[in-house]
């Protein structure tokens, strides 16, 4: 076992951060930002999610048919978005489809919203269909670490409308648990709190998953021996990712 100190700020920066409207962004720093898709260079995603999206489309045969529409946002260019949803669409639309700007998960680098190639894509709800390589991309996506966001049947619990086309990455661990479960990311934190979940990596890898509150200003936590993440999760707490030492 390894001791290491953790701070209350520390809660609010990592991969499996919460950004919604009740958990806003509060991390300063910007993420490293990097190209997902070269034709496209204006989008653009944090730096480990961009290669494995990158990964993903090759793998799902889309690199001619799946277009990244929007990546990373500044918070001016979400407030623009907000501002003219609102005048073009009205307050229903706008509140369904565009998070408040400083509560949209695009401001991290982690959430891309995808296309399938078209003359004209909608900006704000693009079209990503469940066939061809969209729906091959959409059913590979949790193995390379991404969860479609926003379900249908999710509505009342992340207050955002079906959006078929905005993926997260969360990291392979994370998807594979909330794909299992049946679980947002706003269920997951809860989920956690019930004790540590082990999930089998499709390399046979085993990693187990816990989550460590942290009511006040620092904790002290006690480490697994092994290779571990540690994520903020936007809600006062820690997620940690133990990955089983090789033998
Ligand atoms: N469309 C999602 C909710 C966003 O604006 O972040
Ligand atoms: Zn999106």
């Amino acid at each position: 076992m390894r001791a290491l100190t953790l701070r209350r700020e520390q809660t609010a920066q990592g991969p499996l951060i919460l950004v919604n409207s009740a958990h806003p962004l509060r991390s300063g720093s910007g993420p490293e930002l990097a190209v997902p898709d070269e034709r496209f260079p204006d989008v653009l995603l944090e730096r480990r999610a961009a290669g494995l999206l990158a990964a993903c489309v090759r793998a799902a045969g889309g690199e001619r048919d799946i277009v990244p529409v929007s990546g990373w946002r500044s918070q001016a260019e979400q407030q623009s978005i907000w501002n003219d949803t609102l005048a073009k669409e009205g307050e229903d639309f706008t509140r369904r489809y565009v998070a408040l700007p400083g509560c949209s998960e695009h401001q991290t680098g982690l959430a891309i919203d995808l296309g399938k190639r078209a003359e004209a894509i909608d900006f704000i709800r693009p079209d990503f269909p469940d066939e061809g390589s969209c729906g091959v991309f959409r059913r590979l996506a949790a193995k390379y670490g991404f969860i479609l966001r926003y379900r249908r049947e999710k509505e009342a619990v992340t207050g955002i409308g079906a959006e078929p086309w905005h993926f997260r990455y969360v990291g392979t661990p994370h998807a594979a648990l909330m794909e299992k479960h049946g679980l947002c990311l706003e269920e997951y934190g809860t989920f956690l709190e019930t004790g540590p979940k082990h999930c089998a990596l499709a390399n046979g890898r085993r990693v187990e998953v816990f989550r460590l509150a942290c009511p006040g200003e620092l904790i002290e936590a006690e480490l697994p021996e092994g290779c571990c993440q540690i994520s903020g999760d936007n809600a006062g707490g820690f997620i940690l990712t133990v990955w089983e030492a090789l033998s």
